[in-house]
């Protein structure tokens, strides 16, 4: 996959789906079609349910059915003509699924199946976080069908063009809820050890990689750390990811945390989880994986100094590229680029980047 650059979109949620069929419209093709335009190395889908119910909300787009892989492709096909690769990340949202969207106006918590949402399936039967209604725990069968439907997402993404596919094991969705010792309180082969606890991530991940093309990256996000005691931690992310890296086939590792408790202290500030990605980022040296750090990286000489210090290798903005989506053509002008090799589309050459 070729990329222009090195700052990537963070995957970002819209909630602009009223028809609650899960398929993009004008909204996400304004939305990738800006940061595309905008001089993104890589653009990066919203969370992309790889199921109905894996949905984090009613709003949400996904990759499951022929409608819905015709909308990608014409948003991939825009990304590309801006010269952006793009990619889906898909996500399956377990106990946190069938929310409200986190739109002004909207309530908060779960969606009963009477106002549009549906009952959710977890790792274990209970509720993620306290606001939550009770998940129903995925028997064996389920496992297997969440793991399929991943492959199948896979498959589709490929055929809308996608350059890479980011697997969403972060933030407290059903990936994370099995990792984590906090909520996954099973005593079958996917509870207790690291081992069994990380097991559905490395089935997905084979399922994936055997449906995505050989030579197109496969990325995945972790939550890097629950930032609670006795919690899920960058030591067992930074084997997981070794683990991922030399014997599943991952080849892009994006390191986010959190997502997994309402109470925990998180030391936000600029930057905060670059250490994350950095330790992942060393536990991979050698490998040729990519490592990108994620988290409140908004100015460029902050970015620049991430990636010449070689604590990651890319980095992916989110909310900065929300209030500026032509922040990498920002950023390369900041930096010296001359305005001939700004990536920005040639219609906003003249916006004085
Ligand atoms: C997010 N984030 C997010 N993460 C993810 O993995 N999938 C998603 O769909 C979303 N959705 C989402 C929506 C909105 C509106 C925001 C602001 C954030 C998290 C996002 O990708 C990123 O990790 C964080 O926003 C931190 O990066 P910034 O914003 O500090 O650069």
């Amino acid at each position: 996959m070729f990329v222009r650059n090195r700052a990537f979109v963070a995957p970002m949620c819209q909630y602009a789906i009223d028809a609650g069929d899960g398929v993009p419209h004008d909204w996400h093709l304004q939305n990738l079609g800006a940061f595309a335009a905008g001089g993104f190395g890589l653009v990066v889908t919203e969370a992309t349910g790889v199921t109905a119910e894996g949905r984090i909300s009613p709003g949400d787009v996904g990759l499951w059915n022929d409608e819905q892989t015709a909308a990608h492709a014409r948003l991939v096909a825009f990304a590309h003509s801006q010269g952006a690769a793009a990619g889906a990340q898909l996500a399956h949202a377990g106990g946190k699924a069938s929310t409200y969207p986190a739109l002004p106006g909207f309530g908060a918590g779960t969606v009963p199946p009477e106002a549009g949402g549906w009952a959710t399936v977890g790792v274990a039967d209970a509720p993620v976080l306290p606001s939550l209604a009770p998940a129903r725990a995925l028997d064996a069968d389920g496992i297997a069908g969440v793991v399929e439907a991943f492959a199948a997402s896979a498959r589709r993404a490929d055929a809308a063009g996608y350059d890479v596919v980011q697997i969403h094991a972060a933030h407290g969705y059903l990936l994370h809820q099995f990792c984590s010792p906090l909520t996954n309180t099973r005593t079958d082969g996917y509870g207790g050890s690291e081992a069994n606890r990380t097991r559905i991530v490395r089935e997905v991940v084979d399922a994936v990689r055997a449906a995505w093309p050989a030579d197109k990256p496969l990325g995945i996000r972790l939550s890097a750390t629950d930032w609670v005691e006795s919690g899920w931690d960058v030591a067992a992310n930074a084997r997981l990811a070794r683990v991922l890296v030399e014997r599943h086939g991952v080849t892009w590792v994006d390191a986010s945390s959190g997502g997994l408790t309402a109470g925990s202290a998180v030391p936000v500030a600029p930057g905060y989880q670059v250490p994350l990605a950095s330790r992942i980022h060393a536990a991979l040296a050698g490998t040729g994986a990519v490592v990108s750090a994620v988290g409140l990286i908004d100015d460029a000489r902050q970015a620049e100094t991430i990636l010449v210090s070689g604590q990651a290798d890319a980095v992916s903005i989110g909310r900065a590229a929300l209030r500026n989506p032509h922040w990498a053509a920002a950023a390369a002008s900041e930096l010296g680029v001359l305005p001939a090799d700004n990536p920005q589309a040639p219609q906003y050459a003249r916006s004085g980047y």
